[in-house]
């Protein structure tokens, strides 16, 4: 019997809808929109907000550095060990991306979460409402007991939009950007009562098969 994808990979079937955005994990029917969006710019070319300097170099390095990270996330999601990489939507427009990932999660019930957006898209709240999205996806939906991230502390929209979610701070940690200078990252956590939400119903489908493919009972 021939099933359709979503069947075969449960994280395909999962929607996360949020007042005007969607989360739903990168398909690679939506990897031509978000290899346009990440080449036409990020973050000016003097800062780096990631810890993986995956927007530095020519639009043929970025895409193909792109293009193999979200194969490689896939191909390597085990219950021990999963990235979950959504493409956020607004209004049917690919915006960026949501992540949240995590280690040995039926038992530390921790994930971190990772975004970005593309110039064009930010400073218009979307990047704090599909962080509120996916958290309280996490909590409502896969039992998170708490949600992790990190900043440089360079980076004043992020921690702004930590800070408004209800991020925590917990603590600095020393790391090299680029490999090359020193760079402070602010470590931050929240936990589910912290959750600042938006005025939104959270709609999310195809959580059971989700679960199941990443070991929680349920
Ligand atoms: C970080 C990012 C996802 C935030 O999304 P966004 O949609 O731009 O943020 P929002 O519009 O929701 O802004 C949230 C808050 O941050 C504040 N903010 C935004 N940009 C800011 C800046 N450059 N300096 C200070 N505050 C800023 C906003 O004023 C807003 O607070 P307010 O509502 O109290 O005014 C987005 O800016 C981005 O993709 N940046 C580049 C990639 C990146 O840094 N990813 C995170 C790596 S840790």
């Amino acid at each position: 019997m021939i099933q359709p994808l979503e069947k075969l990979w449960p994280p395909f079937g999962l929607t996360i809808e949020y007042g005007p955005v969607t989360l739903s994990p990168v398909r690679d029917a939506d990897l031509p929109e978000l290899v346009a969006l990440a080449q036409s710019g990020i973050h000016p070319p003097d800062q780096m907000p990631f810890f993986v300097p995956w927007t530095v170099g020519t639009p043929d390095e970025v895409r193909l550095r792109f293009l193999q990270f979200h194969w490689a996330q896939r191909a390597a999601m085990t219950p021990a060990s999963w990235s979950l990489e959504t493409v956020v939507r607004v209004d049917g427009v690919a915006v960026g991306c949501q992540g949240v990932s995590a280690r040995d999660y039926p038992v530390t019930r921790t994930g971190e979460t990772g975004s970005w957006l593309g110039a064009e898209h930010q400073g218009r709240g979307i990047g704090t409402l599909m962080r509120q999205a996916i958290c309280a996806f996490m909590f409502d939906h896969l039992g998170a007991a708490e949600i992790t991230s990190g900043a440089f502390l360079d980076n004043s929209a992020s921690l702004a939009v930590s800070r408004k979610v209800g991020y925590r701070e917990n603590g600095v940690t020393r790391m090299t950007r680029r490999g090359e200078n020193l760079a402070l990252n602010q470590r931050l956590v929240l936990t589910p009562e912290d959750l600042n939400r938006a005025d939104h119903e959270l709609r999310v489908e195809g959580v059971r098969p989700l679960r199941a493919f990443l070991g929680l009972t349920a």
